[in-house]
């Protein structure tokens, strides 16, 4: 399917979810010219908030990447990220409506092109947006996909994905991405830390993931993973703990078919489950 670019004039946004300015692969151009001064100082706004807040709760490699999304304040051009991010990883940000479908979805990332939504929420949104919008996708996913471990392990996500399509299994596999890429957390050398884009794109969900009493915190285990249904409206009550990049990408390296067989079996664990032997996760402190 063949789509006509249609050029946007400079009183109008983006818009969300017209799925007729995407390709077949649901990607499309940049909607730059459509960014209204309010949206560009959205941008900036949501950057400066986040970004004082990093310290001390993000981990640091997403710290130490951040700089290379680029300019602060005002919505960057993929084009300035992407010739930074192709030479570190060989990834590349891709622009898409909105949400896509899950095949779509995989096969981007398979092929190491990371879709990132164009249009960015309306002040009226700016504490809480219920769907991903440019800052979600940029400020809380490209700067890990900087680093080579965490970049492969997205790549082998996409392709696992794929392959649970084909098992029926990606309620499975979906609940592993939102506890690990957006909401994982990982112990460092100073104590725990964010990873996750669900965390670090949030005000709120960083101070509650990080430093509350409230939320369980458990050892990354695939299984217990695939078992905990999440929601999507509140805070998590539990997170899910590494130590490395590298724990995540062997972790989740062996064959899933006769683990998600296994799942199938075994009844579903609400958000805030605690089976009898768990036991939280204890974060060093400095
Ligand atoms: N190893 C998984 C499989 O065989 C694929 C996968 C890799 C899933 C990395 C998630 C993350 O299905
Ligand atoms: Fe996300």
């Amino acid at each position: 399917m063949a789509v006509e670019p249609v050029i946007y004039g400079a009183s109008e946004r983006p818009p969300r979810g017209d799925y007729a300015r995407a390709g077949a692969d649901y990607t499309c151009a940049q909607a730059y010219d459509s960014y209204t001064p309010a949206d560009h100082d959205t941008y900036r706004r949501l950057y400066e908030r986040q970004a004082a807040l990093l310290p001390g709760r993000a981990c640091d490699e997403f710290i130490a990447a951040l700089p290379s999304l680029g300019i602060k304040d005002r919505i960057p051009r993929f084009e300035e990220i992407n010739e930074r991010l192709y030479k570190a990883t060989r990834w590349e940000v891709v622009g898409v409506p909105g949400l896509i479908p899950e095949v779509p979805f995989f096969t981007l990332l398979a092929n190491r092109r990371f879709p990132v939504t164009d249009w960015i929420r309306t002040p009226a949104e700016f504490d809480y947006i219920v769907e991903p919008d440019i800052f979600h996708d940029l400020f809380g996913h490209v700067p890990l996909l900087f680093d080579p471990v965490f970049a492969d392990h997205v790549q082998a996500y996409g392709q696992g994905g794929l392959k649970a399509h084909g098992l029926g299994a990606c309620e499975l596999l979906s609940r592993l991405y939102w506890y690990t890429v957006e909401f994982g957390l990982i112990r460092q050398k100073d104590g725990l830390r964010a990873y996750g884009a669900g965390i670090l794109s949030s005000p709120g969900e960083l101070q509650h993931a990080v430093q509350s009493r409230e939320p369980q915190r458990l050892p990354l285990d695939i299984e217990r993973v695939m078992r905990t249904r999440y929601k999507i409206d509140s805070y998590q009550s539990t997170y899910f703990v590494i130590d490395s990049f590298r724990e995540l990408f062997d972790k989740t390296a062996p064959d899933f078919t006769p683990l998600y067989e296994r799942v199938r079996t075994l009844p579903p664990l609400a958000a805030d489950a605690r089976l009898d032997h768990e036991e939280d996760v204890q974060a060093v402190t400095a």
